[in-house]
């Protein structure tokens, strides 16, 4: 076993302190080493063999509740995030419960479903260019990269767009300030209170039959039949769902724009490449995943028994980091593995989890930063960054890998 710890807290000094280095550290040290995540010890797996074991091991549960105690006295971040008032969602727990919460919704998210939204989403997409371009400067995160598939998943569960901005305050508190867990707290109570509003009264509308209109067919809806007609989920289930869904649906995508485009600007061969031949945006996109996904350390796995593996010996309750932030640069698997290659083979990998827990919004994912890149790229010319590299700061937050802003300048084509 190795003494050096690895640290997977993300640094909030500069861009050049690099995750990469602490993953590529981690890989050289073992299958499995000792890590820490902003004082949550565990252990990181980096490999994508192992990765992939990981993923299906039945020693792991998804369940944090397994450490909550525990979790109270070393992460207060974690605990807080945790047992703020929200019951478990099907990100954090197993079958069965798992298997009847995903169900519920799985099929909003077919890639025939996403297709559906396509048009809608490109219109997003369009106004919000048309809104940026005159100015020939943007901040890429706020103004585009967030705005997009925020609007996306509001409109498709139903949620009035016109309260995305104080979600969007609260989100960024409860998914990246965790150095202030009292504050972390305030920003998930008002997410709580806000959905616990919205359902009352979207339940109000579907009881008296006025749930018409636009919103006739959206998920949220129909997950409030699910609970009143099928006892399918109960009231803290749905509260759970929509809050996961709309911060998952939304933080992931958000950065997968922020960080390919990041790697565009600090590429200028690729971003010519792409801009010369538009259809080789998807694989783009897999390459961006790959390298620098949004999602470095998937969700937490506890382990419920003893694991041997190498050196490493995982007590039962003892949290086990899968970076799938690494697993896409695993030499074992990938030639060059540092350097974007939109022809490469193969060119799967597991930003999107695997097994059970995997990725129900990839397709809706894909789609959405399809449109962006397409859009940004044929609507700017010389795009470019709009302050120094050193400027720019990645957000100190565990589940998510994206910058604070990004600011860009362009002349409009
Ligand atoms: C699960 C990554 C976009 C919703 C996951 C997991 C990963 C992931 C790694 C597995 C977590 C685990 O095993 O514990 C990503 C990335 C995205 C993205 C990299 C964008 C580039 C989205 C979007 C949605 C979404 C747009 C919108 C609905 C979910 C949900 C789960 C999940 C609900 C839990 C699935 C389950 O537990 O069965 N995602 N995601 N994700 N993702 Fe995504």
């Amino acid at each position: 076993m190795t003494s050096e710890l690895i640290d997977l807290t993300p640094s909030a000094t500069g861009i050049e302190t690099d995750l990469h280095q602490e993953f590529a550290a981690a890989r050289k040290a073992g299958p499995l080493v000792p890590a820490v995540l902003l004082g949550l010890p565990g252990w990181v797996a980096t490999g994508q063999e192992v990765a992939r074991d990981l993923f299906t091991d039945p020693r792991l549960s998804s369940n944090p509740r397994l450490a909550a105690p525990h979790l109270k006295e070393i992460a207060p971040w974690a605990f807080a995030q945790i047992t703020a008032g929200f019951a478990p969602s099907m990100l954090s727990s197993d079958p069965p419960d798992h298997n009847r919460l995903r169900r519920l919704v799985s099929s909003a998210f077919t890639t025939r479903r996403v297709e559906a939204l396509r048009p809608r989403t490109q219109e997003i997409c369009d106004e919000l260019l048309a809104r940026m371009l005159p100015h020939g400067h943007a901040d890429l995160i706020e103004d585009f990269a967030v705005e997009l598939p925020l609007r996306v998943i509001m409109e498709l569960l139903g949620v009035p767009v016109e309260d995305r901005h104080s979600f969007r305050e609260w989100s960024v508190v409860a998914v990246s300030d965790p150095e202030d867990p009292a504050r972390t707290l305030a920003a998930l109570a008002s997410i709580h209170g806000y959905l616990d509003d919205l359902i009352s009264r979207k339940s109000a509308e579907a009881a008296r039959g006025t749930a018409g209109g636009e919103h006739e067919q959206d998920l949220l809806t129909a997950l409030i039949a699910a609970r009143d007609e099928g006892g399918r989920l109960n009231a803290a289930e749905l509260l759970s769902m929509t809050f996961l869904l709309l911060l998952a649906g939304h933080e992931t995508t958000t950065n997968l724009i922020g960080n390919g485009t990041l790697m565009l600007l600090r590429d200028p061969v690729l971003l010519r490449t792409l801009r010369d031949d538009p259809s080789l945006t998807g694989a783009s996109i897999e390459e961006f995943i790959r390298l620098d996904s949004p999602v470095a350390v998937a969700a937490l796995r506890f382990a419920t028994e003893e694991i041997r593996m190498g050196d490493a010996v995982v007590a039962p309750g003892e949290v086990v980091f899968i970076a799938t932030g690494a697993t896409g640069r695993d030499p074992d698997v990938y030639l060059d593995p540092d350097v974007p290659d939109v022809h490469r083979e193969p060119a799967r990998h597991l930003g999107f989890g695997h097994g059970i827990h995997f990725c129900i919004g990839a397709a809706l994912a894909r789609m959405e930063a399809d449109i962006a890149f397409r859009g940004l790229l044929s609507a700017c010319d010389d795009l470019a960054l709009g302050v120094p590299e050193e400027d720019l700061r990645w957000r100190r937050s565990p589940h998510i890998r994206g910058l604070r802003n990004l600011p860009v300048v362009f002349s409009p084509r």
